[in-house]
């Protein structure tokens, strides 16, 4: 039986990828990787420093790069990131969303949120959406990130469920795998194709609703 929602948010709750593959852009452009479309789908769910890397891999500049100009680059990002999610308000909450958390709560199932992103809080500040959380994982605390199972793990832990109790929701393939491997059920919002491993996939939020899902259990 499914007793609790563990969700992500970036791509789930609202368009925060978008903005975070922005910032992440012009970083590229700074470290001379051209900027190559499937980039924003692989960064998807992915640390800040990993997504460096990945970015780093992908250039044709052969430097290495000290730790600490690493950890330069990481900060003006996320300077850039933040600039652009305080802009943001609770307009910027993907459609359907507030609706389902809403039916979520109407139903009293609990609520974490699973982001690997330190701004989490914040931007659920800004879209106005913090007291919906029962629970927040907060990054900064785990070992792996997705696909590594801890962040949605300790998510059912937080909630006081067994993982078979609760569903996991993400937009990223790596976020789907950490879901499989906590032996949660997995809801997967976006292509099919890139989602291949979901238990249940929604091409759309507006999809994302207590009903489409008791149907597809
Ligand atoms: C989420 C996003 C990633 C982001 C990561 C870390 O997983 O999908 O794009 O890199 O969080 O976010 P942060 O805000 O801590 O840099
Ligand atoms: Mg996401």
């Amino acid at each position: 039986d499914i007793r609790g929602f563990i969700l992500d948010l970036d791509g789930v709750i609202s368009n925060t990828s978008v903005l975070h593959s922005r910032a992440w852009q012009q970083i590229a452009h700074k470290v001379e990787t051209p900027w190559h479309p499937k980039l924003s789908e692989e960064l998807k769910g992915v640390g800040r420093m990993d997504s460096l890397n990945l970015i780093l891999r992908r250039g044709r500049r052969r430097v290495k790069y000290s730790l600490e100009d690493k950890v330069r680059l990481t900060e003006e990002k996320n300077k850039l990131y933040i600039e652009l999610v305080n802009k943001m308000t609770p307009d910027d909450i993907l459609p359907g969303i507030k609706k389902f958390l809403d039916s979520l709560k109407a139903n009293h199932y609990p609520i974490a949120l699973a982001s690997a992103s330190r701004n989490a809080p914040l931007v659920l500040e800004k879209l106005q959406l913090t007291d919906y959380f029962d629970q927040i994982v907060d990054p900064a605390k785990l070992r792996k990130g997705k696909p590594d199972p801890e962040i949605f793990a300790t998510g059912a832990k937080l909630l006081g469920l067994l993982p078979e109790e609760c569903i996991g929701i993400e937009d990223s393939a790596v976020g789907i795998t950490a879901i499989n491997a906590a032996g949660e059920t997995s809801i997967g919002i976006g292509a099919r194709h890139v989602l291949r491993d979901a238990h249940i996939n929604f091409a759309d939020t507006r999809d994302l609703t207590l009903e489409n899902i008791k149907k597809r259990l």
